[in-house]
């Protein structure tokens, strides 16, 4: 998506005749968005797309979510969730809405289809696990840190090669782009970006399979997941060539925005979705106004829910948190920094912290897979250190 891209053979011009060695026509797809009108790539198959073996409903893809009781800060531990299955059934979902689903995975196993998400954009960050994300438009080698934003329809497989593998998974129903105020008007990034072209990776070498066989993939629409066989390997593409591909971040790429006072949450923006943001809270120099308190201001996010990952180091407002924490901070009432953290802030030069947030415009519900691993005292931990147990 960031900009125009070209991988393989294609012929010439669109839509004319590209023949294979046999004589053959390559078969060529439109893989666009909202109608003709949005992003789009093309690509070119040894075997026609559409050549379904067999088509079987495999489950809902809904989570049950808690029953819900008094509005308040929820805490979760997502290290604590079970580690196993592979990168997508291997999936916890932690808070979800209309827009956006947050989960988790561990996975300790391969897999054994492909998948696609064609209801949205995902976004997969990298916490810990090096590895290949093979799509359909070719490799992307991935490493700790990385946001790897895949686009809706996209075939995948995770190969994973390390021994351990977490990853926070945002599930959309829409696109993800950079923030467009990032963006001149073609849409390159502008010199008041926290990032540019330079960071962001594209996938480099396409891999043309032309294995026969029988081959799985298992593919999320309408929020129920399904299972297609075909006869060829999906990865069967000669060229392609567009705005729409799989590309990579990483959040070491991420250049800070600091101020002389405490800068708010939007410079840390890094993607924009659909009725939500995902910002990168990176190691930087804190704030140098003789008087600053670096820490944050208590404040209330009227009608957005707050959501943060904890990555690793030492988050600077917070206590309690561990690495691989999720918090979410509701709309409806303030929240900030745990007493003591604003004062102990003063004269600090510099946090090592590294979060992912998810700020939502819309109200998350909590699955009630995430009960089991939350932090029930959480509410109650901005009370006076003297009345908590
Ligand atoms: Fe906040």
């Amino acid at each position: 998506m960031p900009f125009y891209h070209r991988l393989g053979n294609l012929p010439a011009k669109r839509h004319v005749q590209f023949r294979q060695p046999d004589g053959s026509l390559y078969r060529e797809q439109v893989m666009g968005t909202k109608g003709f009108s949005g992003i789009q790539s093309i690509l070119y198959h040894i075997h026609p797309p559409t050549q379904v073996r067999e088509a079987r409903f495999l489950r809902d893809w809904t989570v049950p979510l808690e029953e819900e009781g008094a509005n308040r800060h929820r805490h979760f531990l997502t290290f604590e969730a079970p580690k196993g299955k592979d990168p997508i059934e291997g999936r916890v979902h932690w808070l979800v809405n209309e827009d956006v689903a947050i989960a988790t995975a561990n996975p300790t196993e391969t897999m054994p289809y492909f998948f696609r998400n064609s209801d949205g954009d995902e976004i997969l960050f990298v916490h810990e696990g090096e590895g290949v994300l093979e799509t359909i438009f070719g490799d992307l080698p991935y490493r700790p840190g990385d946001y790897l934003v895949i686009p809706v329809g996209t075939t995948y497989r995770l190969n994973m090669k390390s021994e351990q593998t977490r990853l926070l998974v945002i599930e959309t129903t829409g696109e993800i782009t950079p923030p467009r105020r990032y963006q001149n008007e073609v849409g390159q990034l502008m010199e008041h970006s926290p990032y540019c072209e330079r960071d962001i990776r594209v996938p480099k070498k396409l891999q043309t399979h032309e294995e026969k066989g029988t081959f799985e993939i298992r593919v999320k629409a309408r929020n129920r997941l399904h299972s297609y066989l075909y006869d060829f390997h999906p990865f069967d593409v000669v060229g392609w060539d567009g705005y729409l591909y799989p590309w990579a971040f990483n959040i070491e790429d991420f250049e800070p925005i600091t101020g002389s006072i405490h800068q708010p949450p939007p410079v840390h923006q890094t993607f924009a979705g659909p009725n939500f943001v995902v910002c990168s809270f990176v190691p930087r120099m804190y704030d140098y106004h003789p008087l600053a308190i670096p820490a944050p201001y208590y404040h209330s996010n009227v009608n957005s829910d707050e959501v943060l990952y904890y990555v690793k180091g030492n988050f600077m407002s917070r206590k309690g948190i561990n690495e691989g924490s999720i918090t979410l901070h509701p709309s409806g009432i303030p929240h900030g920094p745990h007493p003591g953290k604003m004062e102990a802030s003063i004269g600090k030069t510099r946090t090592e912290e590294l979060a992912v947030m998810v700020d939502t415009f819309r109200p998350l519900r909590v699955t009630k897979a995430a009960l089991s691993y939350e932090v029930a005292e959480y509410m109650a931990s901005w009370l006076p250190e003297e009345t908590e147990g």
